[in-house]
């Protein structure tokens, strides 16, 4: 059960199974360019995702991005597990995967436990910095088929009411190959969410 949970934060982490697809990884996605790092941080509630058994019976998570003094980007995921009601966090590590381009692609390589930087396995498809983004990556796993991630973040705890970003949203999924049929949908009000941040923090073993 545990482990199942730790693959919960792999998963955000793009560490451990994410949802295979019986097709070769789309090489026609659009990931935002001119990406603005800073703007980027701060905290992001996890509002939807492809599925995977280990994020079963999980809800509330967060994730949120500052700097550490390196430079490099800080990854604090967070969930709470509603089984026991516990909040499980993890921190990790991005670096831009290519930051010596004139134009900044919005690709980031995470990585956890001090693992090294070498995968190039978290792309923003999109985002206004400020309501919603679009992350997604994506492994090929041999034959036709691929092993996808992706999540919808957003600001608030619920995408805001305004149907042209509702549009907009549904627009880029669907431009970028993003099945409603996989999807999990993270509940930010579920009575396991409560008090979140007054919750002691369990660390990963
Ligand atoms: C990120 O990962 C890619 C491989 O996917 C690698 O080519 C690139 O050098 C990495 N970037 C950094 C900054 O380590």
């Amino acid at each position: 059960m545990f482990s199942y949970y730790l693959c919960l934060l792999c998963a955000l982490l793009g560490l451990a199974q994410g949802t295979i697809f019986e097709r070769p990884c789309r090489s026609d996605v659009t990931v935002l360019q001119d990406f603005q790092v800073d703007k980027y941080l701060g905290l992001w509630y996890d509002l939807e995702h492809y599925e995977a058994s280990f994020e079963q019976n999980t809800d509330c998570v967060t994730a949120e991005y500052s700097r550490y003094e390196d430079g490099s980007i800080r990854v604090f995921n967070s969930a709470v597990r509603l089984t026991d009601g516990l909040l499980y966090a993890v921190d990790g590590k991005a670096v831009l995967s290519y930051p010596d381009v004139d134009m900044l692609e919005a690709k980031l390589n995470v990585s956890f436990y001090g693992a090294p930087n070498d995968e190039s396995n978290y792309w923003v498809l999109d985002t206004d910095y400020e309501n919603y983004a679009l992350v997604w990556s994506c492994e090929p796993i041999g034959g036709e088929r691929s092993l996808e991630y992706y999540w919808l973040l957003s600001r608030t705890p619920t995408m805001p009411e305004d149907e042209e970003l509702r549009d907009k949203i549904a627009e880029l999924k669907q431009a970028n190959g993003i099945v409603d049929d996989e999807l999990i949908i993270t509940e930010h009000f579920a009575e396991g969410c409560k008090n979140k941040r007054h919750k002691r923090l369990q660390k990963m073993p």
